[in-house]
């Protein structure tokens, strides 16, 4: 099959590799031109992996040196405006990883900087892709549970994110690194905007890193209200060490839905000792692995009939704005309500 957009991917860490590794193994209408990090042995490791010999340290040289359609950026996440603005004036498609930036300012830069330069914008909420949140997304829309009136999500990572995503000055937190997408998702299966978000956080499963990452916390609980009066509520936790474990549920007037489980297999063994032995997904990796690749097979869809990204610079803003508004809360130990002022 002929391959349609070409890729420059921006970063070579464990995002990157996701999308590289899919690009080169399971996408056909895709194709991996070059890749970008600012760490060339971190380059070259995943350019053998993955078959790739235009390797560069920045997105200027390769720019330069290689043609390609598209950029996905998988890089920290206090790089991904200034690497956005770079790549869209340049006239390259913009795939950016979640959470889409720092703060709203940057957001908005990176929104209108992508729509002045008529190049789409696409961010990587995975979830919007996995067959089953889409099926449940499916049966909300036919009416079947009626109005959804709470949902509950739950969003646990197995590890730490890396360092820099720890650090105050150059991340914002797991509520940012891990529970982006549980924001994303109560706003889409809501199918309405917040207006309050009230948090409680606690240093409890780490409580040693505190002195290294001041403000550093590991578990959370997020109270939402939305405009039309639903409710929603997240849980989040990391680093819980049994797995990754992303579970929804949608209670609306006439039904539920639930979505996920926190076993990633159908295979139990049960011993003499009557113990039940159950496997967990062990990473996002495997949980949204189909998600990964959907997501991307749809930025190229839209890049080549022309279409706004099913999950727009408008929704990362959203997500973003509804996960500082949580910090906000964290800090003063009060709701906080949206639109941020
Ligand atoms: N959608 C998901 O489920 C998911 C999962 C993991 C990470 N992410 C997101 O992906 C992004 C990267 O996270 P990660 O865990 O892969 O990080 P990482 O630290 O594993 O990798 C980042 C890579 O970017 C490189 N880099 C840093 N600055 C650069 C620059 N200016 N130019 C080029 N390369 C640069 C680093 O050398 C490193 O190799 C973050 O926004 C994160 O939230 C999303």
């Amino acid at each position: 099959m002929t391959k349609i957009a070409r890729f420059c991917l921006i970063g070579a860490g464990r995002a990157g590799a996701v999308h590289a590794r899919n690009l080169r193994r399971r996408i056909k209408t895709g194709e991996l031109a070059a890749i970008v990090d600012a760490n060339l042995e971190a380059a070259s490791k995943l350019g053998e992996e993955v078959g790739i010999k235009n390797l560069y340290s920045d997105l200027s040289t390769a720019l330069r040196s290689v043609e390609f359609d598209a950029v996905i950026i998988t890089t920290p996440t206090f790089t991904h405006a200034a690497l956005t603005m770079q790549a869209a004036e340049a006239g390259k498609h913009v795939f950016c990883e979640k959470p889409m930036a720092l703060n709203l300012e940057e957001a908005d830069r990176m929104i209108t900087g992508c729509r002045k330069a008529g190049v789409k914008l696409q961010i990587g909420f995975m979830r919007r892709f996995d067959p089953e949140f889409v099926s449940a997304k499916q049966h909300i829309l036919n009416g079947e549970i009626g109005k959804p009136v709470l949902v509950k999500s739950v969003g646990r990572g197995p590890g730490l994110p890396p360092p820099w995503a720890l650090d105050r000055k150059t991340g914002i937190g797991f509520l940012a690194e891990v529970n982006s997408h549980d924001f994303d998702s109560l706003r889409w299966l809501m199918g309405d905007e917040y207006s309050s978000i009230y948090s409680e956080t606690a240093a409890l499963i780490r409580p040693d890193l505190v002195s290294t990452y001041p403000g550093f916390y590991d578990v959370a609980a997020v109270v939402a209200k939305f405009r039309g009066g639903g409710l929603g509520f997240i849980d989040g936790a990391c680093p819980v060490g049994y797995g990754y474990d992303a579970r929804v549920e949608v209670l609306g007037t006439e039904g539920v839905i639930v979505v996920g489980e926190i076993r990633g297999t159908t295979l139990h063994r049960i011993n003499r000792e009557n113990r039940v032995i159950s496997e967990t997904f062990r990473s996002w990796r495997d949980r949204f692995r189909e998600g990964y690749i959907g997501e991307i097979e749809h930025f190229i869809d839209c890049i080549v009939n022309d279409r706004e990204p099913a999950v727009t610079g408008i929704d990362g803003r959203k997500a973003l704005e509804a996960v500082l508004a949580a910090h906000r809360s964290m800090e003063t130990g009060k709701p906080v309500f949206l639109p941020l002022g």
